[in-house]
Parts: C-alpha cells; sequence; structure tokens
C-alpha cells in the first residue's frame, strides 16, 4: 500500500488538506490556480457527507487566509446525492454562501450518467442565486451539446471534458474519436455562445483547437488540466498569459480516483510497473 501511495502522489497533492494547500501555493507561484477536491464519492450516509462539508468549509477558510488563488470542485454523490437530491442542493447551497463570503468559486463535477438530470437539476437550481458556480459536461455524452446549448442560455458556466465514465453505448460515443470531436464540436459552441467557460483537457489537439478559436473569438476562458497530467503544458500555457488551473485532489479515499486515473491511460500502468521495479 505504501509503494501505491507513492505512486499516486503522481495525481494526488495527499491525504491532508495540508498537502493540497502545499501544492496549490507551489503552483501558484508559476500564475496557476488550483481546483482543489476532496476525494471521496457515493455516500450513502449522512455522517460521511457531513464530514466532507465541514473540510470545504475549513477548506474554503484555509484558501482564504492562505491567500491562494484556488477554488472547490465537489461531487454531488459526496454531498449527498445518493441519500436525497433535496438533502444534495442543500449542502451545495451552504458552501455556495460560504464561497459568496470569500468570493470564490464552486465547481460541481458531473460523475456518470445515472446522475447526469438530478446534477444538471441542481445545478440550475444554483444558477438562480449563484452566478460563481460552474457544471462539468462530458463529450461522451450524446445529449451534451444540448444540454450546454440550453445551460448557456440560463447563464451557466461550463467546464467541458470528455467524461470519465464508462457509458452504455445507447447514450454514448463508445470511440474515443467521436468523443473528441464532440468536444471539438461543444467547444466551438462554447466560443461561438458562451463565456467563462473552462476547457478540460490533456488532448494537444483539442488546446490547439482552443488557442485557435480564442484569436478569432473575444472569449474568457480557462484551461483546466489534472495534477500530475502535461505539466509542462500547464506552465507553458500560463507563462504565455493564459489563465490555466490544475484539478488537485486530496484525502485518503485516493484509491478510486487513482484507478480511474490508470484505466484512463493503460500506459501509466507500464510506467507504474516499471518505477516498481526500480527502472
Ligand atoms: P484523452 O483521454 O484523449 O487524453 C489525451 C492525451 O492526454 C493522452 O493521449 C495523454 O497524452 C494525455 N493524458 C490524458 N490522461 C492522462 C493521464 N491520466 N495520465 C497521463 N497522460 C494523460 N470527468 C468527468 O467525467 N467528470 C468531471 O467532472 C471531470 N472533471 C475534470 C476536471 C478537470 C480539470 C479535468 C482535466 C478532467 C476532468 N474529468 C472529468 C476527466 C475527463 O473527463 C477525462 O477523463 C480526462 O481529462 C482525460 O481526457 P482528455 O481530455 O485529457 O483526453
Amino acid at each position: 500500500m505504501g509503494i501505491l501511495v507513492r505512486l499516486a502522489n503522481k495525481w494526488v497533492a495527499g491525504i491532508e488538506m495540508e498537502d493540497a494547500l502545499i501544492r496549490a501555493e507551489q503552483i501558484n507561484k508559476s500564475n496557476v490556480g488550483a481546483i482543489l477536491n476532496i476525494l471521496g464519492e457515493h455516500y450513502e450516509d449522512r455522517k460521511s457527507v457531513e464530514v466532507t462539508i465541514a473540510e470545504y468549509y475549513m477548506l474554503l477558510d484555509k484558501i482564504k487566509e492562505c491567500g491562494l488563488d484556488a477554488c472547490i470542485s465537489v461531487k454531488p454523490s459526496q454531498c449527498g446525492l445518493m441519500i436525497d437530491e433535496k438533502y444534495c442542493m442543500e449542502n451545495i447551497q451552504k458552501l455556495l454562501a460560504k464561497v459568496k463570503e470569500h468570493k470564490g468559486f464552486l465547481w460541481i463535477d458531473m460523475e456518470n450518467s445515472e446522475y447526469t438530470d438530478v446534477t444538471i437539476k441542481i445545478y440550475e437550481q444554483c444558477l438562480k442565486s449563484y452566478s460563481f458556480v460552474g457544471l462539468a459536461v462530458q463529450t461522451n455524452l450524446k445529449r451534451t451539446e444540448q444540454d450546454t446549448k440550453r445551460l448557456l442560455k440560463k447563464g451557466g458556466r461550463i467546464r467541458l471534458c470528455k467524461g470519465a465514465y464508462r457509458e452504455d453505448v445507447s447514450i454514448s460515443y463508445p470511440k474515443r474519436s467521436d468523443t473528441t470531436a464532440n468536444y471539438q464540436k461543444i467547444m466551438k459552441v462554447l466560443f461561438e455562445e458562451g463565456d467563462n467557460f473552462a476547457i478540460a483537457t490533456h488532448d494537444m489537439m483539442m488546446i490547439e483547437a482552443a488557442l485557435s478559436l480564442s484569436k478569432s473569438h473575444n472569449k474568457n476562458f480557462e484551461f483546466q488540466m489534472l495534477q500530475g497530467v502535461r505539466e509542462s503544458t500547464v506552465r507553458e500555457l500560463a507563462k504565455d498569459g493564459y489563465r490555466v488551473l490544475e484539478y488537485v485532489p486530496y484525502g485518503p479515499r485516493w484509491l478510486a480516483y487513482f484507478l480511474r486515473r490508470l484505466r484512463e491511460r493503460p500506459r501509466n500502468v507500464i510506467t507504474m510497473f516499471r518505477s516498481l521495479m526500480g527502472g
């Protein structure tokens, strides 16, 4: 387990909140903002949810106290979605009230498609009272172009990502190339119809496409990447004056996240075994 923890450190800031704050401080020095996330999901008991919400509260205070360029990103299922929709909404709204005090920002992660409708519903409800809240959408889902267009009309702030969950072929694009083509299509929609959105990808072709679109569309946007991936690109984009944020997850429940990152890119498994063998 100890070796796994060390390997996971590439993608996860650490187990303690302090580890995430240190990572945020480090990347802020290169003009890169941090998106802090407490790992953990699919809670079916109120105790786990309450502990998580209390920790986000503390985290928001620490971000302010340390003067960090950082926001938070939460998963609906860690805020109580599996217990009750209303309970989840209340928890996210409690966090938003705190974010408001700190003039911060809150992103809502998108989980698997079973929760897409309810997550969008919660997001739309949040948008009625708060403007500093954004939602991740996934281009591996066929519905996402329509969802995005509708959310933009309501002033939604969109984080465009390809989607990290395996979905049924009836609702998704099983081929990565189709997901990527859809990414490009929806990115164009964002530049044409949106503002203040996030391009969350490590795909160099998509990053180049965003840079190209930004030349012909005067829009506020940011790049977002996961900790441990394309770190040189992150630094270069920030050096060139683009707004870039790194998603920094932390906490004792790192294993599911770590395995998701490995699954996403089988080559990472080889790299992991090489380092285990000392190669
Ligand atoms: P793709 O997977 O095609 O990768 C393109 C290239 O990037 C690869 O060829 C490789 O070079 C590099 N790369 C990608 N992943 C890598 C890795 N793990 N290690 C090393 N290199 C890697 N998903 C979701 O379903 N809900 C969400 O809320 C979010 N939120 C989110 C926030 C942020 C800031 C990011 C960057 C991503 C997410 N995601 C997400 C994850 C997203 O949906 C997607 O699974 C990953 O970003 C991988 O897709 P890419 O767009 O990078 O392309």
